[in-house]
């Protein structure tokens, strides 16, 4: 296989029913054509997803989602025009008999965003149909955000990666969804309550919003996510370990151990959360490069709190969760 392929091949492979790996500004994708039972299959088997975890489908625009859903509601027309494209998923109810069922494994409901990486839009625009694409990894291990994470973990198994370099927000997109002028945070990702807020106060809509517990309605919180083949564990004070030489450190900036040279890995600054955001599963695979036995975590909470809770909820899947659930 030719690994790293360019848009036109791109898009004859999906067209043909194909699996690819595409750039989008949160994580890489892998897409193929929602409509397509076979390729859908083919990424269930190539993520060794289990079968119940839907997949989240790809819009060229919102237009293009609402001749997919049921009516639109004041406050998701709202917030979709507003974010899209960019980091934000709605789900939304499908019409009946929808062509996306294969993607959403039966359910009458869909995931959707509009990516905004210019290379994923073109190929959206010319194939004129949604694509669904889960990211671009072996379920259970850390999203990629790079192509090379990509060819390293299930490169031998696709039809190809369009190499984009490297993802702009390096996690995940927030999963909200609306009932009745509630707005739900399914998974918190890079939109936060306040900018969701200010959008509905800008355009007169009264709405709460408050965070769910996405376990019943987004599958994929049930999995453990995101882990690094090497040991980590989380550790509440500095002092509480002596780190020996075959073990690495993963911190922030303020807490930097210069004499472990580059088994401390910092994720940033903590008045940069974005940017801690941002390096995560990159550091979790410099990690597994690193060859150390096992690796110590000390993250003091984050001040501002939705990014702190974003990175914590995709802490939790890498530290706390039970594989076997
Ligand atoms: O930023 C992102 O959202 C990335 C990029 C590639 O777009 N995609 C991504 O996909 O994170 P994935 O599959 O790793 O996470 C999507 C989540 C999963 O937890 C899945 O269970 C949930 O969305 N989901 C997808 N379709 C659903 C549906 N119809 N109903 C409920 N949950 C759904
Ligand atoms: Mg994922």
């Amino acid at each position: 296989m030719k690994k790293v392929i360019n848009e036109q091949e791109a898009l004859s492979i999906l067209l043909s029913g194909g699996v690819v790996a595409l750039p989008t500004e949160t994580v890489y994708g892998l897409a193929c054509v929602a409509e397509n039972s076979n390729a859908v299959e083919r990424i269930y088997n190539i993520k060794q997803r289990p079968k119940d975890n839907p997949l989240i489908c790809h819009f060229y625009s919102v237009k293009q989602i609402a001749e997919y859903v049921n009516t639109l509601s004041k406050t998701e027309e709202t917030l979709l025009e507003h974010f899209c494209p960019g980091p934000l998923s709605m789900l939304l109810p499908l019409k009946d008999n929808s062509p996306l069922l294969p993607a959403t494994g039966g359910r009458n409901s869909v995931v959707a965003r509009v990516p905004a990486h210019p290379l994923f839009l073109a190929l959206l625009l010319q194939i004129n149909k949604p694509l669904a694409a889960p990211s671009a990894n072996t379920s259970g291990k850390y999203s990629a955000v790079n192509s090379e994470m990509v060819i390293r973990d299930i490169g031998e198994k696709i039809d190809g990666v369009i190499d984009g370099g490297e993802c702009r927000n390096g996690i995940e997109s927030t999963i909200i969804q609306v009932q009745n002028d509630n707005v739900t945070i399914l998974r918190p990702g890079v939109i936060g309550p306040g900018e969701i807020a200010d959008v509905l106060l800008n355009s007169g809509i009264k709405a709460t919003i408050q965070y769910g517990t996405a376990v019943q309605t987004t599958p994929g919180a049930r999995y453990k996510h995101y882990a690094p083949n090497t040991p980590l564990t989380e550790i509440s004070e500095l002092n509480q370990i002596k780190i020996r030489d075959d073990e690495s450190l993963i911190t922030v900036d303020e807490y930097f151990d210069v004499q472990l040279q580059e088994r401390c890995i910092s994720l940033g600054s903590l008045s940069k959360p974005e940017q801690i955001a941002a390096r995560l599963y990159k550091t979790m695979f410099f990690l597994d490069q690193l060859n150390v036995k096992k690796a110590w975590l000390y993250l003091p909470e984050i001040p501002d709190a939705h990014w702190n809770a974003t990175i914590r909820n995709r802490l939790n899947k890498i530290l706390h969760t039970n594989p076997t659930e």
